[in-house]
């Protein structure tokens, strides 16, 4: 398979997301430090901590609903853009914005990742800290998120840590917690660390 950081010549393919100089340039930043506070949404935004985020179907073009638990089935990710509730507009500018949504029962979620977590709902980067990839695979029987591209597996009821493959860091967490109705990211909890697991 093609080398994900060297395709910069792939224009809106859902697998590289290093399609442009700039995202490229950021994807070696989210990688090199492996965490949540890298991505472009929150490192390019001075006044991140009080903007309020919620969650709106990366696939959505127009109409952005902001996410709730009950839009998700228990074990069903879903790919996600932050979505500045006051300017009513997604965080779509970069590919790298882009998060993984879940929700999985909060008894057996690890204390810290259950910190995270929202109503049961957990959200990570949903980039590949390998070579960028989309992960969106869930293996149901290993409670563990998939990237197709080399098949890392990331263990989302422990703070995505790597089960397996060529990833070398945990995906980077996003700390949630509840806006209203609304899964918002919380900027009260830390996130993972993102090293090596
Ligand atoms: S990009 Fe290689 S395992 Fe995800």
């Amino acid at each position: 398979m093609k080398d994900a950081l060297s395709s910069s010549a792939c224009s809106g393919c859902d697998k590289h997301i290093a399609c442009s100089d700039l995202d490229r340039r950021q994807l070696l930043q989210v990688l090199a430090t492996g965490l949540a506070t890298s991505l472009p949404f929150l490192a390019n935004n001075a006044s991140a901590e009080e903007t309020v985020h919620l969650l709106v179907d990366a696939d959505a073009e127009k109409d952005f609903v902001p996410l709730r638990p009950s839009d998700l089935k228990v074990g069903k990710p879903l790919l996600v853009f932050p979505y500045d509730a006051k300017a009513g507009v997604p965080k779509n500018e970069s590919r790298l914005n882009k998060l993984v949504v879940i929700r999985l029962p909060e008894d057996q979620m690890a204390p810290d990742t259950q910190a995270r977590a929202a109503s049961g709902v957990l959200a990570y980067s949903g980039i590949c800290t390998h070579q960028g990839c989309e992960v969106k695979t869930w293996l149901a029987k290993e409670n563990a998120l998939a990237c197709y591209c080399h098949s890392s597996k990331f263990a989302l009821l422990d703070g995505a840590k790597v089960i397996s493959g060529p990833a070398p860091k945990a995906l980077p967490a996003i700390p949630l917690t509840m806006s209203g109705e609304f899964v918002a990211i919380s900027t009260s909890v830390p996130p993972n660390s993102g090293q090596p697991s």
